[in-house]
């Protein structure tokens, strides 16, 4: 396969990339690991570790909506049959089969992950394409998807910057995508309840229901970086800078951001 990942997105050379800041979604959390270099490995090894128990402990947030919620968003975000999408951070392929019930055919649907783990569980779900790899690197081709999609995982990519610009990359002039990730309340009250519920509820039934330990890690690792992400002004500034038009994002119910933009059709 051709390495795409040297080719400059804006066709504007090495100084454009230069001018691009990097944005790591959330500051290190040194309560998890010691340094920026080491958080990869530490999500990687949460994610492997909890992995079988994931849609166990997604049922425990959502009672159960998120299969159907996520298909809906991708209909809202312009999903229709004849399309091809990446499904990047595919984890246990909750987006993925969302899309594939939308497309009517698993072949054009591919998913993407750096957990081994996480893309074992998928394979029990889906038969089409899982491909391992990640989000700041992509291992396809240029311009090759129509839309992009990317759920609850911003949090976990190493740098904003890269990643957007790899999304830019993979993308057929005119494609589009949907990012989902948690709101996180701005008023002190609800911040305070939700703290409580993802620290102290959600981690003890985790552990109760699974006796797995990552799984119980996982939940209190979920809220630390919904707590100190970067703000969602800086998500979509992040996605203009890229190059990408249309950015906006829509707030569902007040606890999930629907981030979408489009790639501009040449
Ligand atoms: C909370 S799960 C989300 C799974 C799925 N998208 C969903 O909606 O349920 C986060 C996923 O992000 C993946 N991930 C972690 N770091 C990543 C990276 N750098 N690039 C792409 N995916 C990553 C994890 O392996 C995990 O499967």
């Amino acid at each position: 396969m051709r390495d795409g990942r040297r080719e400059d997105p804006h066709g504007r050379g090495d100084a454009a990339r230069d001018e691009t800041t990097a944005t790591p979604p959330h500051p290190v959390l040194e309560q998890y690991y010691a340094r920026a270099d080491d958080r990869q490995s530490f999500v990687g090894a949460l994610f492997d570790g909890a992995a079988r128990h994931y849609n166990r402990i997604g049922r425990m947030l959502d009672f159960g909506s998120g299969p159907w919620y996520r298909r809906d968003a991708l209909r809202r975000a312009g999903l229709r049959p004849g399309m091809r999408l990446l499904d990047v951070a595919v984890g246990t392929g909750l987006v993925a089969r969302g899309a594939v019930d939308i497309l009517g055919k698993p072949g054009g649907v591919i998913g993407v992950d750096p957990s081994r783990g996480m893309l074992q569980e998928a394979r029990k779900a889906l038969s089409g394409p899982l491909v391992q790899g990640r989000a700041e690197a992509l291992p396809f081709h240029n311009g090759r998807f129509d839309m992009l999609s990317m759920g609850f995982a911003l949090r976990h990519v190493p740098d904003l910057a890269v990643a957007f610009r790899e999304y830019w990359r993979v993308l057929k002039p005119g494609g589009r995508i949907l990012l989902l990730e948690v709101v996180r309340p701005s008023s002190p009250v609800s911040r305070w309840l939700v703290r409580t519920h993802f620290q102290r509820i959600l981690p003890l039934m985790a552990r109760i229901s699974t006796r797995s330990e990552p799984a119980q890690l996982l939940m209190k690792f979920y809220w630390d970086t919904i707590d100190q992400c970067v703000p969602p002004e800086t998500i979509l500034e992040v996605l203009r800078r890229t190059g990408f038009v249309a950015v906006d994002r829509h707030v569902f119910y007040g606890l999930i951001n629907e981030y979408v933009a489009a790639k501009p059709p040449q």
